[in-house]
């Protein structure tokens, strides 16, 4: 066991929805998160520029103590998880847009996947989804300026919903029945969703999978903290706190700045 905190990180304040998932299934564990906001969006950067980040934030996590880093970012973890595994020695955990419950679920034979530039051309998303959607019609999009509206503050825009109407227009007209949230600032786009999709379609998310795998490779590395004590969490970024502030609703006055 071990008392320990984990280590988050994203490119922004997406991976707060992961967080969240965590600190519900996990009460009692402390939590370190980092927004990397100063360098948001990661999604249009190459392959070198986004390891370069995720090693920048996985060193600042352990040399604060985390026991366990989850790479709470879709286009780190696709360009990015292999590498932290084999340089470091602590658990990694990582997310990648839900392809299989998509393609277990669809009756319509036709899902959409809403991700990153930097997620849909990596080697691993192509692994996954080759793996999954042989027979099935798959519409990729790359959500370009979804990032950056978040972080800039404007979730609920009339340029957003504008935005998502045109990315999902060719999805629709292709019938599909599962939307794929690719990004984990996309989760914050749930409330726009469900009022701009027909309510047939399912909107597929990977928080909640990836707070189970937490806990199981805790379990497994033996690292679950062991007293009943609701744990500490400290929130860093090196961008706005406002933005992080309105989109959980939390006091600024709990969000640390990073350098
Ligand atoms: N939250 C990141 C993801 O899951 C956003 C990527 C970006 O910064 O473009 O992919």
């Amino acid at each position: 066991m071990s008392t320990k905190p984990i280590g988050i990180f994203d490119s922004g304040a997406g991976g707060l929805s992961i967080w969240k998932e965590i600190s519900e299934l996990l009460p009692y564990e402390s939590t370190l998160y980092i927004s990397d906001a100063k360098y948001a969006p990661y999604g249009t950067k190459g392959k070198k520029a986004i390891l370069k980040r995720s090693i920048i934030n996985t060193e600042i996590l352990l040399n604060k103590g985390a026991k366990i880093v989850v790479v709470a970012c879709n286009t780190a973890t696709t360009n990015a998880i292999s590498f932290l595994r084999e340089k470091y020695d602590v658990p990694f955990i990582g997310i990648e847009p839900a392809i299989k419950p998509a393609a277990l679920n669809t009756k319509t034979n036709c899902i959409g996947i809403l991700a990153t530039q930097g997620t849909l051309s990596s080697a691993l998303f192509h692994e996954t989804s080759q793996l999954y959607t042989k027979d099935l019609n798959v519409i990729e999009q790359v959500g370009n300026g979804i990032v950056e509206l978040i972080e800039a503050g404007a979730l609920f825009s009339i340029e957003m919903e504008q935005l998502l109407k045109s990315y999902l227009s060719p999805m629709l007209d292709a019938n599909m029945d599962c939307l794929v949230l690719g990004c984990t600032h996309y989760h914050f786009l749930k409330p726009i969703l469900e009022k701009i999709l027909p309510k047939n379609i399912k909107i597929i998310d990977s928080g909640p999978a990836v707070a189970k795998q937490t806990k199981a490779i805790l379990q497994k590395h033996n690292l679950l903290v062991e007293s009943p004590k609701k744990g500490e969490h400290a929130f860093y970024t090196n961008g706005s706190k406002e933005v992080i502030s309105s989109l959980m609703n939390w006091d600024k006055a709990t969000i640390h700045k990073l350098d």
